[in-house]
């Protein structure tokens, strides 16, 4: 170990981001994870969730930890045992990136004590944790979160990240009273799908990413659809259509499903935000009268080493 002790934050993120599926993510500022590490060198692993929220505490079934080791395995190194603390900032299974958080926030940890400055390897790692909460090993969140900005997997082969700087403008969140596991709303996905929505996809992917390099906020969300996935998913969260017409109707830009749901996202400027919260919570609770929580935020820069020492 070069280090005794880490603190990472780790942020947020919408993965699909419209027609990106396992593709696209954009991260958020907030909310956080805080992944707290200590070097214990007797070979004991510990982790402890804090912030209110159930999740496992068993070293290998915590995907912080669990990414965390497999970051010191990658680099070919022992992790020697370690405590962990993960503070959770966020809803797990609400749809914005939880379990990425936590995995990049874990994997990230690890790289700080162990003196490892490759993000490559914290990514894989970090996918690794996701794999062991969702089934699979998608890219799009862990990626988001530990780049910041927006982000899209350009080569699946290589797992090479596309990195681009989003416009200002504000993200309007709406999490419905309704946990959906990532890993039940793969399978509602057909496993196979029409040639015209595959193109229809890589179309307005092609133009999504045009728009976002030309910082074209109306751009954007102009190619915010999807085929892929929402139009299977939006079963799983009442009330979906009518959240979107109403936040469109309240000044809302673009409006899609964030990763695989329940949260449903917003694209807004400033001064809207409010009116659109207030006019997503109220279409849900009408349309199904369900309970929600909400937040505004903006495009945030990605996970960070907060210190080391
Ligand atoms: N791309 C993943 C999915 C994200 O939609 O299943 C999960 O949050």
């Amino acid at each position: 170990m070069r280090f005794e002790r880490a603190e990472v934050t780790s942020p947020a993120t919408i993965a699909n981001f419209g027609p990106g599926f396992d593709s696209f993510g954009l991260c958020m500022e907030s909310p956080v994870d805080r992944i707290r590490i200590r070097a214990a060198g007797d070979g004991a692993r510990s982790v402890k969730v804090e912030g209110g929220h159930t999740l496992p505490e068993e070293p290998e079934e915590n995907c912080s930890s669990h990414a965390a080791s497999r970051l010191a395995e990658l680099s070919g190194r022992d992790d020697e045992g370690f405590d962990m603390t993960v503070v959770k900032g966020m809803k797990p299974g609400s749809g914005i990136g939880s379990s990425a958080a936590s995995s990049v926030g874990g994997a990230l940890a690890m790289a700080a004590i162990l003196g490892v400055d490759d993000r490559q390897l914290v990514l894989e790692a970090a996918a690794m944790g996701e794999e062991l909460v969702s089934g699979t090993k998608h890219y799009d969140n862990v990626a988001a979160a530990l780049y910041g900005g927006f982000t899209a997997v350009s080569d699946p082969r290589s797992n090479r990240i596309l990195r681009l700087k989003p416009p200002d403008f504000s993200i309007v969140v709406l999490l419905p009273d309704v946990a959906v596991e990532t890993r039940k709303a793969r399978a509602v996905l057909p496993s196979e799908i029409p040639i015209e929505d595959a193109v229809y996809n890589m179309s307005l992917a092609s133009g999504l990413i045009d728009a976002m390099a030309r910082k074209d906020i109306a751009g954007v969300c102009a190619h915010l659809d999807d085929r892929l996935s929402v139009p299977y998913r939006k079963a799983l969260v009442p009330g979906y259509d009518s959240v979107k017409e109403q936040a469109l109707k309240s000044g809302a830009l673009g409006v899609s499903l964030a990763g695989s749901g329940p949260a449903i996202f917003a694209i807004t400027s400033e001064s809207y935000a409010p009116e659109v919260r207030t006019a997503m919570v109220r279409a849900l609770s009408e349309s199904s009268g369900m309970e929600s929580e909400s937040f505004v935020t903006v495009p945030g820069s990605g996970a960070r080493v907060e210190n080391v020492d």
